[in-house]
């Protein structure tokens, strides 16, 4: 059976601790600078994958590095690490390995790597588009959001992943829709590529506090290492789909704000009897669609670097919608901050909503 190995890293020093919980006394930068010296570690074995059609296995391989290492050491660094746990990967028999949270962002989004390794390489970030884009439409409609006319939002929009988003809202219809990131050029770029493409004209922002409270529907996909929305950035009724590791929308809008949807972006249920052997915060047989891809790719023995760099094609997107079909992925319940949200709850949501805005 033809395998693969995903890779994986600590979101922060939080994960380190909840394995080694007596370096919680230790100073930060001791903890640090000892963690990223770690090789790279296969952490578990991913059994019982299997579509109608073929069935795979794999491994999580970690990168002993902290999504803030990840974004603040120089990239060169953080680039060698990732080819070396993909060298590992390539070790324990893996004919493909995808890049999971900020290992698909650093530098050129996974091209170096694959230029490195002997195995193809995929971010994953096709399916993710595809899942978060299905999530979003059916959030919008269980909370009575038109898209056409809703006021939509992407954070990130000039990334991998946000820019895909923003122009697939474009094409399905939406009118307003605002993309934010730091980078001005760089957005209005992306914004004149929506125009050329759709004819619709959209707003550019960098400053996302700003605009953010005006948004009736939010994709954040943003590379950033701290939260970006807060609660008091947030309208009554919004629907955020947060497809960002680490997240973009801080805890505390579960705390404070329960006339807000906010929803992990790009959760999937995989077929098959399968055991990750590792809990990454999902229930059982559920995984990110980043490493959804990767196992599609497997059990199609497409063994290619399906998704990589920052240049993401439509076509892909749909192509790999087709594969995930056929070998029985799906998108998972709604989930909020690791817990299961039921069609009822959403709906009381949307009420508490229509109340806070009377
Ligand atoms: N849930 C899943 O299954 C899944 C799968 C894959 C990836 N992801 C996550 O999705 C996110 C985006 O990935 P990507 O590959 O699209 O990354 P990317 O190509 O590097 O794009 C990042 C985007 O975020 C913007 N950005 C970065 N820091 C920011 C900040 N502090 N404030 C505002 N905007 C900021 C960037 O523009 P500027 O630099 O101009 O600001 C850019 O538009 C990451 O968190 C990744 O881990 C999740």
């Amino acid at each position: 059976m033809s395998k693969f190995a995903f890779i994986i890293h600590p979101i922060s020093l939080e994960d380190i601790f909840r394995k080694f919980n007596f370096m919680r006394k230790w100073p930060r930068p001791l903890v640090e600078g000892l963690i990223r010296r770690m090789p790279p570690l296969k952490v578990s074995e991913i059994t019982g994958v299997a579509s109608p059609h073929a069935s795979t296995s794999g491994y999580f391989v970690s990168v002993s590095m902290t999504s803030d290492q990840m974004v603040n050491l120089p990239a060169g660094y953080t680039i060698k690490k990732i080819i070396k746990a993909g060298k590992h990967a390539e070790k324990l028999g893996a004919r493909i390995v995808g890049l999971g949270a900020m290992t698909s962002v650093v530098g050129d989004a996974g091209v170096t790597v694959a230029r490195n390794l002997n195995i193809p390489v995929t971010t994953g970030n096709s399916y993710t588009i595809a899942t978060a884009m299905e999530g979003v439409e059916r959030a919008a409609k269980l909370m009575g959001v038109n898209l056409e006319d809703a006021e939509c939002a992407v954070i990130g929009a000039t990334g991998s992943i946000g820019n895909v988003c923003a122009r697939l809202m474009s094409q399905k219809g939406v009118r307003y829709l605002t993309l934010m990131a730091r980078d001005k050029r760089k957005l209005e770029h992306a914004a004149d590529n929506i125009y050329r493409e759709t004819g619709t004209s959209v707003k550019v922002t960098s400053d996302i506090k700003k605009s953010l409270p005006r948004a009736d529907i939010v994709v954040a996909v943003s590379g950033s290492e701290d939260t970006l929305v807060e609660p008091h950035d947030l309208k009554p009724g919004a629907v955020v789909c947060d497809v960002a590791r680490p997240r973009d929308v801080s805890v505390s809008v579960a705390q404070k704000r329960d006339d807000v949807l906010v929803l992990e972006g790009g959760v999937v249920d995989v077929p098959g009897d399968v055991n990750f052997n590792f809990n990454f915060g999902f229930p059982p047989r559920t995984a990110y669609a980043c490493m959804a891809e990767t196992m599609i790719l497997a059990l199609e023995g497409k063994w290619e670097s399906y998704t990589l760099g920052r240049e993401i094609s439509i076509d892909k997107v749909e192509k790999i919608t087709g594969l995930a079909k056929k070998h029985g992925f799906k998108l998972a319940g709604f989930r909020s901050f690791e817990k299961a949200v039921t069609e009822e709850e959403i709906e009381k949501i949307r009420q508490r909503a229509l109340i806070a805005r009377q």
